[in-house]
């Protein structure tokens, strides 16, 4: 039988012990079987996904194994979107944007678009990049404070769009990493009891790459590649005595968005 091609993958990685868990009596309570099942150490449940990590890989593999595709895709014209899912203090942040010594599928992602740019001498491209995130179920411009609270709109033939987002053409990755290093100044990061800087906000950094043959009969494409992170999902118990008002609030918009 002829193996049935997907367009999707979903892929786990076991998170390392932080240093707080370290210090504490926590134990990792999960392990890779195979490359297709993590099961729990002390109990008998599995669960299986197209790919499973362990605690010592880097997210470069990830790039390479999972990303990757989507961009190349992208690059030829189809939508892609990648993301991260789980619960607070999961690795979401991590894996997405990286930290000192370990770049995120976003950096990667981007020296991936200008390398294949590079490369494919027969077209042109143009990259457009705007970076939003979704707080308390508002929109907000992370590229232009002052855009706050912006609204949907669908149009005809682009799909749904965000009126009056700010979308600014890039020519090289360092330009890309300036308006990522914007956005992460305007970000909603709050300490929580499991994450020192927890995200707040679910995150949206939208690449629109549009081609053209720059021989021959014009052939366009426009595709967009959405890299989010999101914010975790956490159990309500969590904040009731303790948290701020403001942090209960913001648990009941994030849950509410996660389990859409
Ligand atoms: N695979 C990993 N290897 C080493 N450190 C990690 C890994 N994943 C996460 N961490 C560390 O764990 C902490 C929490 O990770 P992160 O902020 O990415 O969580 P998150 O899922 O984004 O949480 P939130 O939903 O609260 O934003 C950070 O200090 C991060 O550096
Ligand atoms: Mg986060």
């Amino acid at each position: 039988m002829e193996k049935k091609e997907e367009n999707i993958t979903v892929a786990v990685r076991i998170r390392p012990l932080n240093e707080r868990e370290l210090k504490s009596t926590a134990e990792i309570a999960w392990e890779k079987k195979n490359n297709n099942i993590v099961k729990e150490i002390k109990g008998t449940r599995e669960f299986p996904f197209d790919r499973v990590y362990d605690p010592s890989t880097h997210t470069s593999q990830l790039f390479n194994d999972l990303a990757s595709q989507v961009i190349n895709k992208c690059m030829e014209g189809y939508n892609g979107c990648i993301f991260c899912y789980g619960q607070t203090g999961s690795g979401k942040t991590f894996t997405m944007h990286g930290a000192k010594k370990s770049p995120g599928i976003v950096p990667q992602a981007i020296e991936a678009i200008f390398s294949h740019i590079q490369q494919a001498v027969q077209k042109e491209f143009l990259i457009r990049c705007s970076y939003i995130e979704i707080y308390n179920e508002s929109i907000n411009d992370l590229l232009n404070t002052n855009s706050l609270n912006l609204q949907l709109a669908e149009d005809r033939r682009n799909g749904i769009k965000i009126v009056g987002v700010t979308e600014e053409v890039c020519t090289s990755p360092n330009q890309v990493q300036s308006l990522l290093l914007l956005g992460e100044t305007h970000k909603n990061i709050a300490s929580t009891s499991f994450n020192q800087r927890s995200s707040r906000a679910h995150s949206i950094f939208r690449v629109i790459v549009e081609s053209k043959n720059s021989f021959g009969k014009i052939d366009l494409s426009v595709a967009a590649l959405n890299l989010i992170d999101l914010a975790g999902s956490e159990s309500a118990n969590v904040h009731t005595s303790t948290a701020s008002t403001t942090r209960t609030r913001e648990m009941k918009y994030i849950n509410r968005v996660g389990f859409i």
